[in-house]
């Protein structure tokens, strides 16, 4: 073996530390694995003051000068998240010639194509597989294993906060505000949870695994997005009298060479697997032409995964710097027409608080009827401590377009014996 190769750390916060943490208990074998010893240089941070714990306090720097003036950093990981200052640390570090590892989805959502290109050029590889599904391998399969299908649909739970409080409030009947604090204190959620409850940080996933699926260029803007924040427990109890769990389901299909992406609470049937995936589990099913159905599933977040992931593309990068192995040709991605919400076709769950009197049904069976979507299924429930008279009614509908079901539930909304439309969900498959 013939010297260290050199990596850099930018963030050494729930991911960063644990993935200092595995680099320290596995070197042996990964100096095994990669033919030379890594040796971790520097640490980027925000508070140089804290004390930190797995390297030594004159390795810490606020600095990304300090990095890059570092000839023997061969590979900078970047586990600070968040837009800025990481996406331009990620370019200034490629185009220093260091191959790069990342965890930031957000950056890889909005400027992947163009950084990637970049790496190209500089005769480095920008590696990603922690961006997407915590541990889950999910980003390399697409880039190779599947390459050969065209990818018809991507059907995936991706964000791990949110599935772990979907399933402790429906297997535990747990509080929002509770199960979010779990959450956070287990160190899954994004610095502000928003990402994670509005749905952000699964837009931002989804546009990476489009990218790939598909070869097209997505923004994050492109997804129509809805997070948790309006699922309430009644809605999961009828769900689940239904037949189904309530999931925050990133979807993408591609028809007729376009593009139709969405994260939204959505019904899954009991039967289906991704109904099984439960916790901070998160899973990728992906539909191509060759292959079938493929499902990747595994934990979707905390640090010991994520370490597994990162540090994967850690020692992929270190066997090109062992070997002088030249990356692969960046494939450029092609523009895409997306298809805006009104265009989605799902089956849908409709709830709303009505006044219980003769005639009410009727009413709103008729309004749906005249925008052409057809009820599969209605029931009727009496709501404890709810106002006197007053009843909640959940219809589930056949396939239909979500334009149409938009005009027909504001006409609805407008019907004098409706008190409150509760949600409107898609229904998967
Ligand atoms: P944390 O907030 O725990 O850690 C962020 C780290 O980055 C901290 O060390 C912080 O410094 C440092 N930092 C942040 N901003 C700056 C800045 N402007 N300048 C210098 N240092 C900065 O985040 P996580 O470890 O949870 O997440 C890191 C990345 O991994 C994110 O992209 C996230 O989306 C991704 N990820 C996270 C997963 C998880 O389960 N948490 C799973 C998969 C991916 P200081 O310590 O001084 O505050
Ligand atoms: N906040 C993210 C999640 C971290 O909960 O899935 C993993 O990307």
């Amino acid at each position: 073996m013939s010297g260290t190769i050199g990596v850099a750390l930018l963030g050494a916060g729930n991911i960063g530390s644990g993935v200092i943490a595995a680099l320290a208990a596995g070197a042996a074998r990964y100096a095994a694995r990669v033919g030379q010893p890594l040796e971790l240089r520097r640490v980027l941070v925000r508070d140089a003051a804290r004390v930190r714990h797995g390297f030594r306090a004159d390795q810490v720097t606020t600095k990304i000068g300090d990095i890059l003036a570092d000839d023997a950093t061969r590979i900078v990981v970047e586990l600070l998240g968040g837009e800025e200052p990481a996406r331009t640390y990620i370019e200034q570090s490629l185009r220093s010639g260091r191959h790069v590892v990342t965890a930031n989805k957000e950056v890889m959502a909005k400027f992947g194509a163009t950084l990637l290109q970049v790496a190209h050029d500089h005769g480095v590889r920008l590696l990603y597989e922690a961006s997407v599904g915590g541990g889950i391998p999910v980003i390399a399969p697409l880039s190779r294993d599947l390459l050969a299908n065209e990818v018809s649909a991507v059907t995936a739970i991706i964000n791990g906060t949110t599935n772990y409080m979907l399933t402790a409030m429906a297997q535990q009947g747990a509080d929002y505000e509770d199960v979010l604090a779990e959450a956070q204190e287990l160190g899954y959620a994004e610095p502000d949870p928003t990402a994670d409850v509005e749905g952000i940080d699964a837009s931002f996933k989804l546009a990476v695994l489009c990218g790939l699926a598909f070869n097209v260029d997505l923004a994050p803007a492109d997804v129509a997005r809805e997070g948790i924040t309006g699922i309430t427990a009644q809605d999961i109890a009828y769900a689940h009298e239904l037949g189904y769990v309530i999931k925050l389901l990133a979807s993408a299909t591609l028809i007729d060479g376009e593009v139709a992406a969405t994260v939204r609470p959505t019904l899954v049937a009991l039967s289906e697997p991704l109904a099984k995936v439960d916790g901070v589990l998160n899973a990728v099913q992906v539909e191509g032409d060759l292959v079938g159905r493929v499902i990747f599933e595994g934990p979707g977040a905390g640090a010991g995964p994520t370490a597994s992931s990162v540090l994967a593309d850690v020692l992929d990068a270190a066997r090109d710097v062992a070997t002088g192995r030249r990356p692969l040709a960046f494939i450029p991605r092609r523009a895409v027409r997306v298809r805006p919400p009104e265009e989605h076709e799902a089956r849908y769950y409709l709830r709303m608080t009505v006044q219980d009197r003769p005639g009410v049904l009727g009413r709103i069976a008729q309004v749906l009827g005249d925008a052409q979507i057809s009820i599969a299924s209605f029931i009727q429930y009496e709501v404890p401590d709810a106002p006197e008279g007053t009843a909640d009614i959940v219809f589930t509908t056949h396939r239909a377009r979500e334009g149409a079901l938009t005009a027909a539930i504001r006409a609805i909304e407008q019907m004098d014996v409706v008190l409150e439309i509760g949600n409107v969900l898609p229904m998967a498959g």
